[in-house]
């Protein structure tokens, strides 16, 4: 059984009796809704840690005003069932008035710059400033020694990577990669909002990107005539595509003459869900 706490004393008193025995805590920070994608984090820091917190929070800092934070599924019920059933030793769900007090206006906030106005970051200005202000706060509170996030959100995890290396923060991150349906479409929260069609047209997201890293390790180098022809490919499957970028994987950088280790990054919409996904890819080295 996964044990519920939805204070912040409760939290720091389990966790220290925890610590006091010595024992590793792994920390899981998600949105809730969970599916197999969350399960494989909780499996990870269950595997490599000796207690496991998961924390449900749909944080309404890293919506903005026009995005679905209203209608963002909330599935706690079922969210604990998974949970338990993946060995998760604790689950921290807090209420916005205790996590953000003030209101959200007068919150300290942390924001990695130029990165965080990239890619979905210009599509949803101010988001990733609420993704690392909330994660800064959940590390504080719960002291891990690991934290555990998923590649699928690239954008996201490199972002708190530099956020942890900038300040100093006490812990280690483990990115672990995308579970996918048997379709190839990514797990997300936000596919249960699509109808049987769009879940069609969905799927050549995860094609697409398979399609250009196919090319991309076949030689070719041409980016921006990749990135046209993917445009064209989503659009062409019905979906509304927001961005499709090849990027330099150490510094997340539109990708340029030097960059070998590339990731694909892109967004499209299919009706009005936006859905993200990427593909990690080297580009052959010429002899
Ligand atoms: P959420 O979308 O709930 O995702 C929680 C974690 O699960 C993230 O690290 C995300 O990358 C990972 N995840 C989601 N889908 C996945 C999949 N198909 N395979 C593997 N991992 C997957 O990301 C957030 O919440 C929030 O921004 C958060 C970090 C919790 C801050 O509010």
């Amino acid at each position: 059984m996964t044990l519920q706490i939805d204070t912040l004393p409760q939290l720091k008193q389990l966790l220290a009796e925890q610590r006091q025995q010595r024992r590793t805590i792994g920390l899981v920070p998600t949105m809730g809704n969970l599916h197999a994608g969350h399960a494989s984090l909780v499996l990870a820091a269950k595997a490599q840690c000796d207690f496991v917190v998961t924390t449900i929070f749909v944080n309404p800092l890293q919506f903005g005003p026009n995005e679905d934070f209203a209608r963002y599924p909330r599935t706690l019920a079922a969210d604990k069932v998974a949970l338990s059933e993946a060995g998760c030793d604790a689950v921290f769900t807090p209420a916005a008035s205790d996590l953000y007090p003030a209101g959200l206006e007068q919150q300290t906030r942390i924001s990695v710059p130029h990165l965080s106005t990239l890619y979905c970051g210009k599509t949803r200005p101010g988001h990733f400033d609420g993704v690392c202000t909330i994660v800064c706060k959940l590390f504080n509170m719960s002291q891990p020694d690991v934290a555990y996030f998923g590649l699928k959100d690239f954008q996201q995890f490199f972002i708190i990577s530099r956020m942890v290396e900038d300040l100093q923060m006490p812990l280690r991150l483990v990115g672990l990669p995308t579970i996918r349906e048997a379709t190839g479409l990514a797990m997300s929260s936000r596919n249960g909002f699509l109808n049987a069609e769009q879940h069609g047209q969905a799927t050549a997201i995860h094609a697409t990107l398979q399609q250009v890293a196919e090319h991309i390790r076949g030689g070719e180098r041409d980016f921006q005539q990749l990135e046209q022809l993917a445009l064209a490919k989503l659009q062409a499957a019905g979906l509304r595509p927001d961005y499709f970028h090849v990027v330099d994987r150490q510094s997340l950088l539109p990708a340029h003459g030097q960059s070998h280790q590339l990731v694909l990054l892109t967004a499209a919409y299919a009706g009005t869900t936006r859905l993200i996904d990427n593909v990690t890819v080297d580009s052959p080295v010429p002899a």
